[in-house]
């Protein structure tokens, strides 16, 4: 199911044949979560996911990744803002379009990870562990550098 949304000159589409993956993966394989991760993965990810584009007339300038059965568990992963087009709401925007999407807005656990941006997801109600101890994770890369995950 596509959905579009629009802010002023802005657009938040699902629509998944809109996005430039050459931009995010352009823009993802420089991130320190993503660092040097290849297109065919990059559009293997995508193509097993929910996604969110943010154009600016044509020109995709944001991105974010939703991996979820639609029920139980969502995890929220790859959300960008080009630089250019950051400090003027867009993150959040995005974040709402996310959050109140008729396919996921009855979620019951959403989970990400993040370096830095706590106080942005902190605005939505998202809130550290409450017992972190019982997570466990399986690593197959290099524990702490190619991850968001630690
Ligand atoms: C983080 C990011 C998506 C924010 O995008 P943005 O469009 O500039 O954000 P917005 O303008 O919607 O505002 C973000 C709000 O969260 C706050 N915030 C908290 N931590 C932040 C952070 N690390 N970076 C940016 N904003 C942050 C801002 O102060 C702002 O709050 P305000 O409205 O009270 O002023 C963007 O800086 C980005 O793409 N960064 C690089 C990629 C990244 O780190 N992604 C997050 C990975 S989990």
């Amino acid at each position: 199911l596509k959905r579009d949304y629009s802010m002023g000159s802005f657009m938040v589409s699902t629509d998944k044949s809109r996005l430039d993956l050459k931009a995010i993966h352009g823009f993802l394989k420089d991130t320190y979560w993503a660092k040097d991760i290849s297109f065919e993965a990059v559009r293997k990810s995508i193509r097993e996911s929910l996604c969110f584009g943010v154009y600016k007339e044509d020109e995709l300038v944001g991105f974010a990744r939703v991996i979820t059965d639609h029920v139980a568990f969502a995890y929220l992963v790859d959300l960008f803002i080009l630089e250019t087009h950051r400090g003027r709401g867009l993150a959040k925007w995005l974040l709402e379009c996310i959050l109140s999407n008729p396919e996921l807005r009855d979620v019951r656990m959403w989970l990400l990870a993040t370096r830095d941006a706590h106080a942005l997801y902190k605005k939505f109600g998202f809130k550290p562990l409450t017992h972190p101890e019982r997570f466990m994770r399986l690593s197959k890369t290099d524990v702490n550098e190619n991850t968001n995950m630690g």
